[in-house]
Order: C-alpha cells, then sequence, then structure tokens
C-alpha cells in the first residue's frame, strides 16, 4: 500500500487523502448556511468505510452521512433497526479516516437516542469523540425533538429527519412515501418547524410529495436535504450504493444509479476465478524470483538434511 497523508481534524483546507484531488475548504455549517443563502445545491451522500469516504472526497461532496442504511447495504441485516452503535462507531471512524473536506455526519441508531435526552447526548458524544464526527442524525419528529435540543445545547449540530423514516417504518405502515393526506403531511411540516426551533442545523425530508416540500420550504430557515422530496429542497442525499448500483436489493423509486458497480465487481471477480482455473493466474510478473546461486545452495541444504 503507498504511504498517504493521514486525516488530520484541523480544520484548515488540505489535499485529500490518497485521491489527489485538488484542496479545497472544509465545508462548515457556516458553509452550508451560505450556500442555502446563495440558492446553491447542497450535495449530500452516505458513505460507511474508508473507500467510499475517499471516493466522496474526490468527488467533492459537502456533507457525508454514516447513514444506518449501512445496517443493510454493508452489514446485511434486513432492515436499519438492528444496526448497533458499536457498529456505527466502527463504520464512521473509518470513513472519517478517508474525508478531509466534507462534514461528516454520524446516524443515531434505533435504540441510542430515543429513551432519555442524557442517552441520546451519551451517544451523540461517542460519534464525535470516538468517531470524529462534526454532528449527528436522527429521526422523527415527537421525542426527537427534546432530544435534539438537548444535544444541540450539549454542543454538538444535530440533523433532523422527517417524512418516511426507516427506524420507525412498521409504525408509518411499512416503506412508503408520507405527507401524501393533508393531515399527515400538516404534521411533516410541524415536525419540521419543530426540529428548526429545537435548533437543528439541517433537515432531511424523505419521500414526501414535491407539493409537501414546496410548501414547507419558505417556513424554514435552515438547509432542506431531499431524498425523494422533489427538486425544490435546498440538497439532495441519495445512498452510495443505490447511485452506484452496488447493492441489488429493492430500490425506491427516487433512486437514480449513475454506475453500474456490482456487476463491474462480479466481471472482475469472475474474472480472476477463471484465470486461477484455467492457470493463467499468477503470470511470471506476478511472481518472485530467487538468483540460481541461491536455489542451488537451498537444495544444498535440503538435501543435506534428508541425508
Ligand atoms: O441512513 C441513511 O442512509 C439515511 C439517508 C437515506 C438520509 O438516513
Amino acid at each position: 500500500m503507498s504511504a498517504q497523508p493521514r486525516v488530520s481534524p484541523a480544520p484548515s483546507a488540505k489535499p485529500a487523502p490518497g485521491t489527489g484531488a485538488p484542496t479545497r475548504p472544509k465545508v462548515t455549517l457556516s458553509t452550508l448556511a451560505g450556500k442555502k443563502a446563495l440558492g446553491e445545491p447542497v450535495v449530500m451522500v452516505t458513505a460507511y468505510d474508508y473507500p467510499s469516504a475517499q471516493v466522496a472526497e474526490a468527488a467533492g461532496v459537502d456533507m457525508v452521512l454514516v447513514g444506518d442504511s449501512a445496517a443493510m447495504t454493508v452489514l446485511g441485516y434486513p432492515s436499519t433497526v438492528p444496526v448497533s452503535m458499536d457498529e456505527m462507531i466502527m463504520l464512521a471512524s473509518a470513513a472519517r479516516r478517508g474525508l478531509s473536506t466534507p462534514l461528516l455526519v454520524g446516524d443515531l441508531p434505533f435504540g441510542s437516542y430515543e429513551a432519555s435526552n442524557e442517552l441520546a447526548v451519551a451517544s451523540a458524544q461517542r460519534f464525535v469523540k470516538e468517531a470524529g464526527c462534526d454532528a449527528v442524525k436522527l429521526e422523527r419528529g415527537g421525542s426527537s425533538i427534546e432530544r435534539a435540543r438537548a444535544i444541540v445545547e450539549a454542543g454538538i449540530p444535530v440533523m433532523g429527519h422527517v417524512g418516511l423514516t426507516p427506524q420507525s417504518a412498521t409504525s408509518l405502515g411499512g416503506y412508503r412515501s408520507q405527507g401524501r393526506t393533508a393531515e399527515r403531511a400538516l404534521e411533516v411540516i410541524e415536525d419540521a418547524v419543530a426540529l428548526e426551533e429545537a435548533g437543528c442545523f439541517s433537515i432531511v425530508f424523505e419521500a414526501i410529495p414535491s407539493e409537501v416540500t414546496d410548501l414547507a420550504m419558505p417556513r424554514l430557515e435552515i438547509p432542506i436535504i431531499g431524498i425523494g422530496a422533489g427538486p425544490a429542497a435546498d440538497g439532495q442525499v441519495l445512498v452510495f450504493h443505490d447511485l452506484l448500483g452496488i447493492y441489488d436489493g429493492h430500490a425506491a423509486r427516487f433512486v437514480k444509479r449513475y454506475g453500474r458497480v456490482r456487476e463491474a465487481m462480479i466481471e472482475g471477480v469472475s474474472a480472476y476465478a477463471d484465470d486461477v482455473r484455467e492457470r493463467r493466474y499468477p503470470a511470471p510478473e506476478h511472481g518472485y524470483e530467487m538468483s540460481p546461486d541461491e536455489a542451488e545452495r537451498l537444495e544444498a541444504l535440503l538435501s543435506g538434511r534428508s541425508g
């Protein structure tokens, strides 16, 4: 492996580790607010490990979310619910090592914040202290509004998440779009306003009709990041494995595929398997050599032992 610069927590601009990407200033909460003021779209993507974070860095995104979608995309769980705080910390730490510039957000997993403000603050602190995250995200309105306020008061920036909130998919009637009735849409907008009042710096709107986003936007000052919430949001987020075509599970309607990486990976591993089976790999250039003298001496040593 080649030597690569280490990621440091310094807020100064520096090159993306191992990517050769040009230096750009570190994204802060003020950068995001500035983008909103200028009407510049904010780009967010998920990443869950060192190589995916390096890709996000090289692509120049503004925010990286270590989403609990990792439960399904990288850990193979059937939903986001089972992933633990320890697992999320491990993934977020790896992502941190691949990033210099984007704002890094750790997604509080199910069960790590709902029970009390103390639990929520302790979990958020783990993301910051152990994994080097800049901020955390939590789902829903309701009791999450109070949890968001407590985490913000503890000095950690919080991102909200309303609409389809996968951690509570069962009570929402499954993985379905939200806010299609006026009453439910009102709840989504009221939750968003309450999360902003609690101090959130941004909110994810997931799987809601564009009309709801259009009506919510004038009521909110913080950047709104949409995923299946229409074009009016201040920015967009997609799951890394969905957008690159790495994950072969069901894709929601809002997913646009920008690559077929899974197919490329299967092709590569199959070609390797064929080469091994046909003895085409390894070829001479993949091996190491011993000088004829040393080989001769070895043979002599071996025959001395067996004789
Ligand atoms: O976990 C996740 O990836 C998310 C995004 C879809 C916003 O919450």
